[in-house]
């Protein structure tokens, strides 16, 4: 095999021992896999180290876990975490899994550094999920202009902008060898995405809205003092992330990190979590902790290889799993998961 490090276990396995195809190239499963230290093991971890206090003699025949966004309704507070590049797992790619959330009834948020034109993703009527753009900020700021155009032209819900890489680790494994096989960066001029800005602000913020009139989130935030900045600036929607724990090794988990940001945000936006959730429970877990909905990267990377059928089940599968979970601790919207369902 390549030389080449995944997971945690130094090759394209992931850190539970799931096994990639054959179909898939090692080196793009390493990549997927890949994170710098411990700070995707302590996604996980913070998750489960919150254990739930179910509260019984509550009617929970009816349980209902839609999520209410945007004026819609999704089956489930999830969403599929922009991932760069599909077609390294599956040939449909990002269309792939456009139809697979939406045949679960949940959206998506599209990498700008996808492998799927924005113009080419299944409409609505086509049975494709709504989406958010997700975007990185380019030193240039014209060269994203026409990615904004054709989100806004193929129905965005708005943008997810991406402020947790100013720049790129220099010690993260899995990126050179991602080179050689990386297909073009489609959705920009030349195949190539644009370097990130380093000096990224809220003016770019108040930018992106005032250019397309939509809704424009940030996505990568743990601090919260930053939480505080981006609302009272107007930001739309504030995601804890800390990108899978690919930018920086010692990071704080994101489980650690949302409640402060959550109080912070006080309810004046809706809050989104990524990084470790796995499970029904997770879910439960973040929304006790000051959450509305999660993504979720790595599953759905490893769901694809099953193409949109795959993406489908792991989506029905999380939700049938927090529909237990809420039963078990007497919760009948996920209005009423709260913090004094956790221990
Ligand atoms: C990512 N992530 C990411 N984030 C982003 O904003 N733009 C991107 O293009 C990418 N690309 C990307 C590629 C791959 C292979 C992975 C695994 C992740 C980060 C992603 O959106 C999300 O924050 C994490 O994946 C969440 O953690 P889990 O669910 O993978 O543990």
């Amino acid at each position: 095999m390549t030389e080449v490090h995944g997971g945690v276990d130094g090759d394209s396995a992931g850190p539970d021992g799931f096994a990639w195809p054959e179909s898939v190239d090692p080196r793009a499963a390493a990549y997927i896999e890949g994170a710098l230290g411990d700070a995707s093991a302590r996604n996980f971890a913070a998750w489960r180290e919150h254990l739930i206090v179910p509260r019984v003699l509550r009617d929970v025949t009816q349980v209902s876990t839609e999520w209410h966004h945007d004026g819609r309704t999704s089956s489930a507070p999830i969403a599929i975490a922009p991932w760069a590049s599909q077609t390294f797992v599956h040939p449909d790619g990002e269309r792939a899994t456009s139809r697979g959330a939406w045949a679960a009834g949940v959206p998506i948020v599209l990498s700008s550094n996808s492998a799927t034109r924005v113009a080419d993703l299944p409409g609505v009527d086509e049975g494709g999920a709504p989406f958010w753009s997700q975007l990185y900020v380019s030193p240039d700021r014209g060269d994203i202009v026409p990615y904004l155009e054709a989100s806004k032209a193929a129905g965005a819900l708005g943008f997810v902008v991406t402020v947790d890489a100013p720049t790129v680790p220099t010690d993260f494994p899995f990126r050179a060898p991602i080179r050689d096989i990386a297909p073009p960066s489609v959705n920009f001029a030349g195949g190539v995405m644009p370097a990130i800005a380093a000096d990224l602000s809220l003016d770019d913020f108040r930018r992106i809205r005032e250019t397309t009139g939509l809704p424009v989130l940030a996505k990568g935030v743990l601090s919260p003092a930053d939480a505080a900045m981006l609302v009272d600036a107007g930001v739309d929607g504030v995601i804890v992330s800390n990108h899978g724990g690919r930018q920086l090794g010692g990071v704080v988990s994101t489980g650690a990190a949302l409640p402060g940001v959550a109080r912070a945000v006080a309810g004046r936006v809706p809050v989104w979590v990524d990084g470790g959730i796995r499970s029904g429970e997770d879910v439960f877990r973040a929304i006790a902790l000051g959450a509305d909905a999660v993504l979720v990267g790595r599953p759905a990377a490893r769901a694809l290889v099953d193409g949109a059928a795959g993406v489908e089940a792991l989506v029905r599968r999380l939700r049938d799993e927090l529909v237990t979970v809420m039963t078990m601790a007497g919760c009948t919207t996920l209005a009423e998961i709260d913090r004094s369902l956790l221990a």
